[in-house]
């Protein structure tokens, strides 16, 4: 499903020049749920980025669905993201001028006019995430959990097969990070979605079947999630 190789990333030049990933190779496989750990710094957003086409490697190849994203034009990448992959950010990143059902509906309509069966599957999936009754809410209007749920439809409505969460807990309560997780964990189950979330949090982590820890952009460790907490 995705693959790096000797991927490094070298942000500005002479006296700012900071390496923030330097030579990471990783394989996730399909339907893999995977948490990316670390401190601060560390270059956890900086992979994260480059995974979702956002931003291209200085070196190093990176394959998602056998697709060699660095041989993509601009354009193409940028298609080949809105079409292929979920995003989930820390804020959200919502429109707050539309109402829930129009946030959700925001991909659909970069690609053409929104058809009735793309609202049918923007409402199922506001309703999926407990939604159902706040469709027409504008954003202000929600509550932090309610609007990353909205986020979390919003990127599911292209059907990605690939999802990608920056701390998605991170400005939660841990009452509704913990019920933002099991969503994370039903889509999944239910559909086979890969899922990489990078996050501070060690219970989200857990969620997760695999723990990937990043340490000075390097990857430090690499195993099962259970078997770390295991301590094993
Ligand atoms: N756009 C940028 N320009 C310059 N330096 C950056 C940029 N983005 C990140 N960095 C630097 O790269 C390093 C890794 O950052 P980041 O990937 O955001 O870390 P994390 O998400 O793990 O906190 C940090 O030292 C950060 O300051
Ligand atoms: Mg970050």
């Amino acid at each position: 499903m995705i693959r790096l190789e000797g991927v490094t990333k070298t942000y500005g030049e002479g006296p700012n020049r900071v390496e923030a990933l330097r030579g990471v190779d990783l394989h996730i496989a399909p339907a893999e749920f995977v948490s990316i750990m670390g401190p601060s710094g560390s270059g956890k957003s900086t992979l994260l980025n480059l995974v979702s086409a956002l931003d291209r490697p200085t070196g190093g190849k990176i394959t998602i669905e056998g697709q060699d994203i660095s041989t993509l034009t601009d354009d193409a990448l940028t298609l080949f993201r809105r079409r292929r992959i979920g995003l989930i950010f820390q804020f959200f990143n919502l429109l707050p001028t539309l109402d829930a059902l129009h946030n959700v509906l925001l991909p659909v309509m970069l690609e053409r006019e929104a058809r009735g069966e793309d609202v049918e599957r923007a409402r199922g999936l506001l309703e999926q995430v407990g939604l159902g009754k706040r469709t027409h809410h504008r954003i202000h209007q929600l509550s932090g959990g309610e609007m990353q749920r909205v986020a979390l439809a919003r990127a599911l409505v292209l059907g990605p097969k690939l999802l990608l969460a920056d701390e998605p807990t991170g400005n939660l309560d841990s009452h509704t990070g913990e019920a933002m997780l099991a969503l994370l964990k039903g889509v999944r189950d239910q559909h086979g979605t890969t899922i990489v979330m990078v996050t501070h949090d060690r219970n989200a982590a857990l969620v997760a079947d695999r723990q990937v820890r990043v340490k000075d952009g390097t990857i430090v460790e690499d195993g099962a999630a259970a078997r770390l907490a295991a301590g094993a």
